[in-house]
């Protein structure tokens, strides 16, 4: 596939000023690879629904696309009375709040939106409108340099020629830009190692056939796409050497929440002494929850599971589950790759520390 964008970036999000209040722009992912098309949103419902159905996905873009959110909602409604706006605000942070459960991100998001607002709680409804759309553009140029910080920490753990494995997408599509698993391995691709990907393809919405392909052909990074079930065989052929992942929700244990089937290939990577790393920004890692079990695990539509799109292929009136994310306790996990370097063998008192 030639390079559809015109540019090396894959950009999933990007804001648009005027010609009225602006806009945000959103990636339709839903849609990807086969359709190249960007959404337009201008509200918190609107993006909340973006987020809802996975137009974006992905912790970090989920929590700059509520950032957006929360300011097209005080732009849109700048004109009405003071106490009209607030509860309309606050009405948009509570719907965006609502759109998915468990990437830490959105919430992080929104409690710096909320900061921003109480800084400003003594201005007129569009000098605090214009505040918040500064904050949200810095929440989303903050994260394309955090990435790349990242990178450049993880990159130096992957060995010129290795094969490495990820499952879901954690890369531009999920960030607003470069990614963080995704991103690492861009890093030591441009520090000059060779490496090759290994994708899962991530039942059930595909992340990783869809998604992860996707980026890393339009990059010319080398990528074989495998089904979920192949990552056992391949491992025990010696096929992979290191797995990298992203996640939603690190807990303050070292549990790490990510897409259904990251346990699963964290299992196998202990079975077969593959170092199993996870990459993610420091507004994952939720202090809050104590250990994995806390964290709120998201179950979306059976339609997900009993087929794809219009194709459903499973009996009429099965029952069916589908938990959309799992979580790998911190034992299995070599090492967490964040934007302030790599904690090995993660536990509380190490990510405490990140916080200092
Ligand atoms: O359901 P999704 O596609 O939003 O799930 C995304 C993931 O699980 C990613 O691995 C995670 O958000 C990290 S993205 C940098």
């Amino acid at each position: 596939m030639s390079n559809i964008l015109n540019s090396d970036k894959v950009v999933a999000l990007r804001w648009h000023d005027g010609p009225d209040y602006g806009r945000l722009e959103m990636v339709d992912q839903t849609r990807l690879p086969a359709v190249f098309e960007y959404l337009s949103y201008d509200s918190a419902a609107g993006v909340a629904d973006g987020i809802r159905s996975m137009v974006v996905r992905g912790a970090p873009a989920i929590g700059v696309a509520a950032a957006y959110g929360v300011a097209l909602e005080a732009l849109r409604l700048q004109s009405q009375a003071g106490a009209v706006f607030d509860s309309a605000l606050d009405t948009g942070f509570e719907v965006l709040a609502q759109s998915r459960p468990t990437a830490v991100n959105l919430f992080w998001a929104l409690d710096r939106m909320q900061r921003c607002r109480s800084l400003h709680v003594q201005d007129s409804p569009s000098q605090l409108a214009a505040a918040l759309l500064t904050e949200a553009k810095a929440i989303h140029e903050e994260d394309v340099r955090i990435n790349q910080q990242m990178g450049e920490h993880g990159a130096v753990l992957l060995a010129d020629g290795a094969h490495v494995l990820t499952h879901c997408n954690a890369g531009a599509l999920a960030t607003a830009g470069h990614g963080t698993a995704l991103g690492v391995i861009r890093s030591a691709v441009a520090a000059g190692k060779r490496i090759s990907v290994i994708a899962d393809e991530t039942r059930p919405f595909l992340q990783g056939a869809r998604l992860t392909a996707w980026e890393m052909v339009q990059e010319g990074i080398p990528v074989t796409l495998i089904t979920d079930n192949m990552a056992g065989h391949l491992m025990a052929q010696g096929e992979v050497d290191a797995v990298i992942v992203g996640t939603d929700r690190v807990a303050a244990n070292g549990d790490v929440a990510n897409k259904i089937g990251t346990y699963m290939v964290a299992v196998l990577a202990a079975r077969h002494g593959i170092p199993f790393y996870v990459a993610c920004p420091l507004s994952t890692i939720d202090l809050s929850v104590a250990s994995g079990d806390q964290i709120p695990i998201e179950e979306r539509a059976s339609s997900e599971v009993t087929g794809f799109r219009e194709t459903q292929w499973a009996a009429a009136g099965v029952q069916v589950r589908n938990p959309s994310f799992d979580v790998t306790p911190a034992e299995l996990v070599s090492a967490i790759i964040t934007e302030k370097g790599v904690v090995h063998s993660p536990d509380e008192d190490k990510l405490r520390a990140l916080f200092d």
